[in-house]
């Protein structure tokens, strides 16, 4: 009986070693990102313990359970050279997959042919032209507390994609710091991804909380983590990204790596390229029209200089802003006041972050304030657009519509 139970125990200790070793040999995370049109292109980013071999992507407009050998495609995912494996050894691979078919799910594994695959993922395409769109948007998140319940709600609005604007982990730009941008990435993943499997492709602005205070030009250093991870969306830190004929997003840097007025021709160029868009957004941290913090904060009021003249000339419609740590949707502005046709600014990034507290009575540009964590949901549809607000218990904070 006794040399029986060593055994069993032996086994099971064999077993677990076994498991230890394959669960060590998968891709530490596996997270979607876009660098290129999201109807026909995905980046799939493969982040590894170390770098050990060639990183492929198998993939597939149908499922086969993990067998490489039976997926039609297959795409060598070439190997990042980032700051992070100075930080853990952790290693980073991204396969861009070109020439998909628009509104159609792929299923997919990555990793080292020789030490172990993911378990089988799947995306699906944006579907393009006149369609409807669904994402979702918020930022200040933070690894525990609220974003926890928020994620999981995300997750069940099945959103095509969720927009995150800035201050994502917490990590301050530290190399020391891979636990919280591991936590970070487990939770958009374990949260996020429905219950059939689809993942939830990430856009990105940057927050100061992805910055350090090294002193230097080159942004890599910086913001390592950011720039590692979410560095690769375009050649700028600041970039455009259109979603289908009806909606366009501009994406920008309010003032952590690149100031505000550097970004001044090309945010009048690419609005100018794409004033035929209907619905325009913005996308940046700090807010122009702040809930919390102080109305003549120098990043507000940079954004307001150097910003707001080209968001009204081309008919912004929705500015999504982060950084306050509250919920607030103002009224619609133009030329810095109250109009009858302009722009609406959401936010202000409380995706997780404890709130913070509002004036007693709301600011002359916010239609509604709440000390509310909170994430909104947008649809964008051919003839408008529908914004909701879900708080951290599930209840409907706002709703409105815009048209055309
Ligand atoms: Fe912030």
């Amino acid at each position: 009986m006794r040399l029986g139970r060593v055994l069993s125990l032996a086994m099971i200790g064999v077993v677990a070693l076994v498991a230890c070793l394959t669960v060590e040999a998968e891709p530490r995370h596996v997270f979607l990102t876009y660098s290129d049109a999201p109807e026909t292109t995905i980046d799939v980013n493969v982040i590894l313990n170390e770098h050990e071999g060639e990183v492929q992507v198998y993939y597939d407009t149908k499922s086969h359970d993990g067998k490489v050998e039976d997926y039609a495609h297959h795409v060598t995912a070439p190997y990042i050279q980032t700051l992070m494996v100075i930080s853990d050894e952790r290693a980073l691979a991204v396969a861009t997959l070109t020439g998909l078919e628009p509104d159609t799910e792929y299923y997919f594994v990555a990793g080292e042919d020789e030490f172990g695959m993911s378990k089988e993922r799947k995306f699906r395409t944006l579907p393009g032209g006149d369609a409807p769109i669904r994402f979702v948007t918020g930022g200040d998140m933070g690894v525990d507390g609220f974003v926890i319940s928020l994620l999981g709600m995300v997750g069940e609005e099945e959103p095509d994609f969720g927009v995150i604007g800035g201050d994502i982990p917490y990590a301050n730009g530290l190399l020391g710091r891979p636990d919280l941008w591991d936590k970070w990435l487990h939770n958009w993943d374990h949260l996020t991804t429905s219950d059939d499997g689809r993942m939830v492709p990430i856009v990105t602005a940057i927050g100061n909380h992805e910055t350090n205070d090294y002193i230097s030009d080159n942004l890599e250093l910086r913001a390592p983590w950011y720039m590692a991870l979410f560095g690769r969306q375009a050649e700028n830190i600041y970039y455009t990204r259109k979603f289908g004929d009806n909606m366009v997003m501009f994406v920008l840097d309010s003032g952590h790596l690149v100031p505000h007025e550097a970004q001044v021709p090309w945010l009048e160029q690419e609005m100018a390229k794409h004033q035929d868009v209907p619905f325009k957004f913005a996308l940046y941290h700090v807010p122009l029209y702040p809930a919390h913090r102080d109305y003549e904060g120098g990043g507000s009021v940079a954004g307001r200089t150097h910003w707001l003249p080209i968001f009204d000339k081309y008919g912004l419609t929705v500015g999504m802003e982060n950084h306050d740590h509250v919920f607030k949707r103002t009224k619609v502005l133009k030329g810095n006041e109250v109009a009858e046709e302009g722009t609406v600014y959401i936010g202000d990034g409380c995706f997780g972050r404890a709130p913070r507290e509002i004036d007693p009575q709301p600011r002359w540009y916010n239609e509604k304030e709440a000390a509310k964590a909170h994430f909104w949901v947008v649809d964008v549809k051919k003839d408008g657009l529908d914004l909701k607000a879900i708080d951290a218990e599930g209840l409907e904070l706002d709703r409105f519509s815009l048209t055309k």
